[in-house]
């Protein structure tokens, strides 16, 4: 337990330097695990640098640190008073001293009042802790109340929102941004007013290659068996239903790329000739086409020298390791291979 210079009282877990912030912050157990990690805080913050920003539902501070760090006066209000006593502390912490924190319901009258004319009104709002399916009126605040609750002070509003929704299920006008972090899904951004760019935006960090929509929908080839070349597009790419965009940006780099869809899960590019981009997250060489037959399989990895598997395919998870050993058996080589598998033909492939 921890007293503070407030005199609060805190259960108190002091976090050491490690990958969400590059300072150790002050947090309970949820308060951290839905902070904003610092590398997206920072790409965010610099998107919506801006003179007067209100983050109105700030929680321990991860985003308020790096929206202080960029506009001139920041407004964080939380409603949970432990939590605001830890997003003090880390601002603190960081150096920051050009917030104005309060303690309250966001939506409640006394809140609002304490808030002035801003640029931008930011809202990262909590999720029910259990929920089988994400939606997005279930959001604390709500969406809604929000622009209905500060439309008078802005027009210009972001949100962060739950990135396992597709954007067909945002029914809202706005950009919806996904941003993937070191090749996961991480976070979906939706930007209104003039802070909407595009329909669907990808972003990926920590490179910031960042892909937009165009009005059109294009189509563009399928094929079913791979060239030489497959690679994994990043997840932000994926969700954010822009795969026909970055092959269009790949093939006017002069290299044919087609898409495969491999599984309900799984979609690869694919070529005859390597190339690259920064929506690209791994490339394989495609070493062998073959029908998924797991003994012809362990034949051909002995034959060329492989270590290892990694099984990419929509299998049962009771059935991943059986099929996964009888296919590594008695592998003695030094190459790792990966396995993705469509339509019952096993794509082995070689990081490149
Ligand atoms: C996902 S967390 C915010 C995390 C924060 N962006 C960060 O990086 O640390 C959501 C926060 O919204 C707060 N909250 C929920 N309803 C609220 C309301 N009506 N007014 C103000 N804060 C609210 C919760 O207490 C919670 O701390």
């Amino acid at each position: 337990m921890y007293l503070n210079d407030l005199g609060i009282l805190y259960n108190q877990i002091i976090l050491p330097r490690k990958k969400k912030f590059n300072q150790p912050v002050r947090s309970d157990s949820a308060g951290i695990r839905f902070a904003t990690p610092e590398i997206v805080a920072q790409y965010r913050a610099r998107r919506l640098k801006c003179r007067k920003l209100a983050d109105i539902s700030c929680g321990i501070g991860g985003q308020t640190i790096f929206f202080a760090k960029e506009c001139e006066m920041v407004y964080a209000i939380e409603i949970d008073p432990k939590k605001i006593e830890y997003a003090k502390e880390n601002c603190r912490q960081y150096g920051v001293d050009n917030v104005e924190f309060i303690c309250a319901d966001a939506l409640s009258k006394d809140a609002i009042d304490q808030i002035p004319e801003v640029d931008i009104i930011f809202s990262d709002p909590a999720r029910p802790a259990t929920e089988d399916k994400r939606n997005i009126m279930n959001l604390e605040p709500a969406i809604p109340n929000v622009i209905a609750a500060y439309s008078h002070k802005t027009h210009d509003f972001a949100f962060e929102a739950p990135p396992q929704l597709t954007p067909e299920k945002i029914p809202f006008d706005c950009e919806r941004e996904y941003l993937s972090l070191d090749g996961k899904l991480n976070r979906l951004t939706l930007y209104f007013g003039n802070l909407k760019r595009s329909d669907r935006s990808a972003v990926a960090l920590p490179t910031g290659a960042r892909i937009n929509s165009d009005e059109k929908k294009i189509r563009l080839p399928e094929v079913n068996e791979p060239g030489s070349y497959a690679y994994e597009p990043e997840p932000s790419v994926i969700k954010a239903d822009l795969l026909d965009q970055l092959i269009e940006e790949m093939q006017k780099q002069g290299t044919d790329v087609k898409w495969m869809d491999i599984d309900k899960k799984r979609i690869l590019l694919t070529s005859d000739i390597h190339t690259q981009h920064p929506m690209i997250k791994n490339h394989y060489i495609v070493m062998h086409t073959t029908d998924m037959d797991t003994k012809n399989i362990n034949t051909f990895l002995k034959k060329y020298d492989v270590e290892s598997v990694i099984l990419r395919a929509g299998v049962e998870p009771a059935n991943y390791w059986p099929i996964r050993n009888e296919i590594e058996n008695g592998l003695t080589g030094t190459r790792k291979v990966h396995i993705f598998v469509k339509d019952n033909k096993a794509i082995i492939c070689e990081p490149v």
